[in-house]
């Protein structure tokens, strides 16, 4: 009896091992320890064994079954291990291989450019011809780099034109791209030229020409004898290839915490001055916040709101349909402007 226990508990070993999914362990848990297995039928007949045999026969039956039951539990274990291993191995995802032919023709009729991103790109062109790198910087900044890095400490008033999103953590939205000057000066020593185009935020009132998330171009050249006449140079080229014809720009002193001196360039617009950015000699403490020696180098840097511009290359009157996503606005642009 005992031997016969002994080749049923290898027979239903075996066939753990065997079992390469759960529904053959299922097959196996009932022939061997279910109800009607063939452990349990033996079990069922140790009352009837002789006295001096029940007990040596049911401690052997109930080990036996045990040890069946813990291989199975094993074997079950070990198979839901190995599907998981395989799905890590066949789910992963290789964003470095080219789009599906249906999902390339599926953006190239359905799809529009953004008629923001498509100006975005167009001045990320021009820069780039003009030697200069993009850069980018974070949308939560620290109170630093939006405002104390360019000269605007905690008491000044220049904090109040630009009414802020504060974050519970000290932190802020930026509301400007001006803190891309400070990250790039320290990036590494000069000659320093690149630009940010990248959204902004500010807590404002909405109405058709304001709204609280907008976008702004930054640009900063950092070398040794940069000058005023560097400055409108680059300006003066920016704006001819985006207006397009031969604008007229002027240029009036305005003032900027971060620069000095500081101005506004205004550029004709419907025959009328349109004040359009902020721009000026990067202020000495500026430069020494961002480690770069004042008396060694020198520096302009200018800043223009995007939108705007947009609004008047297509004649959109209201800046609140940039943000709001809504379809019948985003396909006057099939194909954006460079399509
Ligand atoms: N950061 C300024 C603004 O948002 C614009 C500016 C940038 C002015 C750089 C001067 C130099 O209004």
């Amino acid at each position: 009896m005992l031997e016969a226990l002994q080749a049923l508990q290898d027979e239903a070993l075996d066939a753990v091992r065997a079992s390469q999914d759960a529904s053959a362990l299922d097959a196996v848990q009932s022939a061997f320890v279910g109800k009607k297995g063939k452990l349990s039928g033996i079990l069922r007949t140790v009352g009837s064994l002789p006295p001096e045999q029940r007990g040596p026969v049911g401690k052997a039956a109930n080990l036996a079954r045990r040890a069946v039951e813990a291989a199975l539990d094993e074997r079950r274990a070990a198979l839901l291990a190995a599907a998981d291993a395989n799905l890590a191995e066949t789910e992963w995802v290789d964003a470095t291989l080219p789009a599906p032919a249906s999902v390339v023709t599926a953006q190239r009729t359905g799809g529009t450019v953004h008629p923001v991103s498509a100006l975005v790109r167009d001045m990320e062109d021009i820069f780039l011809a003009m030697g200069f790198e993009t850069l980018d910087g974070p949308w939560v900044e620290d109170d630093y780099h939006n405002f104390g890095a360019l000269n605007i400490p905690a008491d000044h008033p220049a904090r109040d034109m630009q009414d802020t999103y504060w974050l519970s953590d000290g932190n802020l939205l930026r509301t400007h791209t001006s803190p891309v000057q400070i990250r790039a000066m320290k990036r590494g020593a000069p000659p320093i030229r690149g630009v940010c185009l990248g959204r902004v935020f500010r807590h404002e009132e909405l109405d058709a020409t304001h709204e609280n998330t907008f976008h702004q171009v930054e640009g900063i050249y950092v070398d040794r004898g940069v000058n005023v006449g560097n400055m409108l140079y680059v300006l003066r080229t920016l704006l001819r290839e985006i207006l397009d014809d031969d604008v007229e720009v002027r240029l009036r002193p305005s003032y900027f915490p971060f620069v000095e001196p500081g101005f506004e360039m205004d550029v004709t617009f419907r025959g009328a001055w349109m004040e359009l950015l902020g721009c000026g000699m990067v202020h000495p403490y500026v430069l020494e916040q961002g480690g770069i020696d004042p008396n060694e180098f020198s520096g302009f840097a200018f800043g223009l709101g995007i939108d705007r511009l947009v609004m008047l290359r297509h004649g959109v009157e209201d800046v609140r349909h940039f943000m709001d996503g809504d379809l019948r606005f985003l396909r006057q642009f099939p194909g954006g402007l460079e399509g």
